[in-house]
């Protein structure tokens, strides 16, 4: 037990990391414009958090659809963005606490792709940008919320996110709600485990997951910042299956070559390894919470999401173990 709490720790350590600048805006003006989701793929077709490591990562269509486009990306720190090159992407700092300095990423912008991570004060961070948004010009919100976003769910993440999309509907702005499940992309948290000990641990009993690609978020995002087809519609995407975490394990073992190993762990030893870790309480309750939901068998359907948005099938996990395994080696 000791031993899987370390790892839990090392995994979790990574959880809370930057995925990518959150807020995305774009300029007004006589081209289509959009804004950039995260781990959009760069020109050269790298996934912006991959650099020269996946050189067989395929090409997505949010390049092609942002190609002459104007794009802002907000970040509070934009030391972390030097080396993200992104098409016609300009990186500007901003901080959802900083009211004045997301008026300033929001003047002469059109649409805006709207993600913070989830902490006791995303609900009001989120809440207070859509006003915002709304007084700047913006006209069209894209969402990042959560599969099952719900007011009386039991999970809190997905409360706030259920009351960020009432926020956005009751502020008449045009929206799309973008409600995925777990991301495949999450067992990067795991990656030091899986490198140093071939096996990766957490709370998920035999849960099965249909866990999506935050790549396929990525096209739809982008999909729906440039066209209006998408207006005032919901996606609930999940990857095409779903899978234990003990089945998501053979598949990368299949894709490195080399067995790996899930291991269960109580919630309590996951809990204390996230505490360890310095994550706030609200945030750990919240992740126990998830995975109760996931042991529950809630984040076990396979949504039409993917092909309702772009008429094609999700990203498989297969293909996600191909595309990441080097990241895992
Ligand atoms: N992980 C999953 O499996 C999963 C599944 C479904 C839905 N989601 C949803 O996806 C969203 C992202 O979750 P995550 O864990 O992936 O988040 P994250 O990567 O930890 O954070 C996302 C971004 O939020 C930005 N941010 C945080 N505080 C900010 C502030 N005060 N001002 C400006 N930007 C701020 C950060 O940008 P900078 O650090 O660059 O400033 C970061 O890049 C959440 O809403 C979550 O509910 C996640």
């Amino acid at each position: 037990m000791c031993d899987g709490q370390a790892k839990v720790r090392r995994a979790s350590q990574a959880s809370w990391e930057a995925f990518i600048p959150s807020v995305y805006v774009s300029p007004g003006g006589p081209e289509p414009r959009a804004a950039l989701p995260p781990h959009a793929v760069q020109q050269d077709g790298n996934s912006p958090g991959l650099h020269g490591t996946a050189q067989r990562l395929p090409r997505y269509a949010g390049v092609t659809a942002l190609q002459g486009m104007q794009v802002r990306a907000v970040t509070r720190d934009l030391s972390k963005v030097e080396a993200r090159r992104l098409p016609n992407v300009q990186f500007v700092k901003g901080d959802f606490d900083d009211l004045d300095s997301m008026r300033r990423v929001c003047s002469g912008m059109e649409r805006a792709f709207l993600l913070t991570n989830s902490t006791e004060r995303a609900e009001q961070q989120q809440i207070a940008f859509v006003k915002v948004a709304r007084e700047s010009g913006i006209r069209h919100i894209v969402k990042l919320s959560q599969l099952h976003a719900d007011a009386n769910s039991p999970g809190r993440f997905l409360r706030y996110h259920a009351a960020v999309e009432a926020a956005i509907r009751a502020s008449g702005l045009t929206f799309t709600f973008l409600r995925p499940n777990l991301y495949m992309q999450g067992l990067l948290n795991f990656r030091h485990s899986i490198q140093q000990k071939s096996a990766f641990f957490a709370a998920a009993g035999e849960a099965r997951i249909s866990a999506v690609d935050v790549r396929d978020l990525a096209d739809v995002a982008v999909a729906a910042l440039t066209t209006s087809k998408r207006d005032n519609k919901i996606y609930s995407l999940t990857g095409p299956e779903a899978l234990t975490f003990a089945g998501m394990a053979r598949q990368l073992s299949a894709a490195l070559d080399r067995t790996i190993t899930f291991v269960d762990v109580p919630p309590e030893a996951m809990r204390g390894a996230l505490a360890d870790l310095g994550s706030p309480a609200w945030q750990v309750d919240g992740l126990l919470e998830e995975f109760a939901m996931y042991r529950r068998g809630e984040a076990t359907e396979v949504q039409p999401g993917m092909q309702q948005a772009l008429d094609r099938s999700p990203l498989s996990f297969a293909e996600f173990a191909r595309d990441y395994a080097p990241l895992f080696a």
